[in-house]
């Protein structure tokens, strides 16, 4: 309505609505660096074309006459309830493209009832983050930290700040090969607190002579290998489990065996997930993953999905292949750099409009209730 209202008033929405466009107009707004940060995927770029390739080849078959008139978008994840099955994708480091950085799409996730996760490596920290959150549902990232006092000092403090759900990253136990990360710098555009979290962890904080703003340099050489290098096994997830009061995520799946291991361990939860084609490069698309897992574990694991996801059509794909909601990264996160708030809260609401009127006009009155045979393979 706002649309046609609007439009007709020769108002136009303050940003572009077009998830191509979005990605240009940032590229225009932003330092090459900062741009790069986001947009840049591993290696030849072959894993992030195949992730919006995979959504073409899956089309809709709209139905007519069903009555769609009053529709429900939301849905339960993990428990909680969601206005629409869209969670923010944890994205680090986010004042490299805007000062208001995580705590922008804490307040807009909140205001339209979405699910935020927060990344380990927030600018803020995570308990500013809650705070700007409010009584929003949000999740917290972990990079499996190197170093047990800080998983644990983390989990303790994730859990004292309100955070529910628990998402483990697994994928990212190294950084990928990103070519546009090492041919421009992005780091000397972090502003705020710096990696925020760890910072500001007495844990992490303990062994160093002085605090990381007195002495950065030292604290990047803790940082480091607390942060990366070290690939954790199926049986450590246990500990994790031990540790979290509250559901458990492993984000990263790509293999049906390991989405039944993920059954075996205990947790509640996983995202079919390649990081947005950002760690291996010719891996395969995250949706060509997610049917065959879906079918394996979706009765007993929540199974959420990412990669790719640009349009309410890729939203209905994925439910319709077995997600039960969706991460969404990049969007967004040109609209943080468009326009800070203002930038989140529209790429967000157009996502919703957009999945609603898909919705509605491929006959559907409930996302909750897709199939498979709402789409044919093309
Ligand atoms: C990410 N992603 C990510 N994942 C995570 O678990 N912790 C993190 O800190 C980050 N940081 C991050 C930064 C940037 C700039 C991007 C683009 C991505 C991955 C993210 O959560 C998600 O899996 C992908 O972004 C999904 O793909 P799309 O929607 O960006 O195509």
């Amino acid at each position: 309505s706002e649309i046609y209202l609007q439009g007709m008033g020769g108002v136009l929405p303050p940003f572009t609505t077009d998830s191509c466009a979005l990605e240009q107009a940032a590229r225009e707004a932003l330092e090459p660096g900062p741009f790069w940060y986001v947009a840049g995927a591993a290696g030849s770029g072959a894993t992030n074309r195949a992730n919006r390739e995979a959504f073409d080849r899956w089309r809709l078959v709209p139905r007519m006459l069903t009555g769609a008139t009053d529709r429900d978008l939301g849905t339960t994840v993990l428990g909680e309830r969601l206005r629409a099955p869209i969670i923010t994708a944890p994205i680090g480091v986010q004042s490299i493209v805007h000062p208001e950085a995580e705590k922008a799409v804490a307040a807009v996730a909140a205001e339209l009832g979405l699910a935020m996760a927060l990344s380990t490596v927030s600018s803020f920290c995570l308990e500013d983050v809650a705070a700007a959150n409010g009584d929003g549902v949000r999740w917290f990232q972990l990079y499996w930290p190197n170093d047990e006092q800080v998983c644990l000092s983390l989990l303790a403090r994730a859990k004292a700040a309100g955070f529910t759900t628990l998402v483990v990253t697994l994928d990212t136990w190294l950084l990928g090969w990103r070519p546009h990360d090492l041919d421009r710098a992005y780091l000397p555009f972090l502003t705020g607190e710096g990696l925020a979290n760890y910072f500001t962890d007495p844990a992490f904080c303990a062994p160093l002579d002085k605090p990381p703003a007195e002495d950065l340099p030292a604290a990047l050489m803790r940082w480091l290998p607390v942060f990366s290098g070290v690939d954790h096994t199926w049986d450590q997830v246990a500990f994790l489990r031990e540790n979290w009061d509250g559901p458990v995520v492993l984000k990263g799946i790509q293999h049906v065996d390991d989405a039944r291991r993920a059954l075996d361990c205990g947790v509640q939860g996983i995202v079919v997930s390649n990081h947005g084609g950002r760690q291996v490069d010719g891996a395969i698309a995250s949706l060509d993953a997610l049917p065959a897992i879906a079918d394996a574990v979706g009765d007993s694991l929540e199974v959420l999905f990412d990669s790719g996801v640009r349009t309410g059509a890729d939203i209905l794909k994925a439910l319709a292949l077995g997600a039960r909601a969706v991460l969404v990264g990049r969007p967004w996160v040109y609209g943080l750099a468009l326009g800070g708030t203002a930038g989140v809260r529209h790429v967000l609401r157009s996502l919703l409009a957009d999945l609603d009127l898909a919705l509605a006009l491929s006959g559907h009155a409930s996302a909750a209730g897709l199939g498979r045979d709402a789409l044919q393979p093309h």
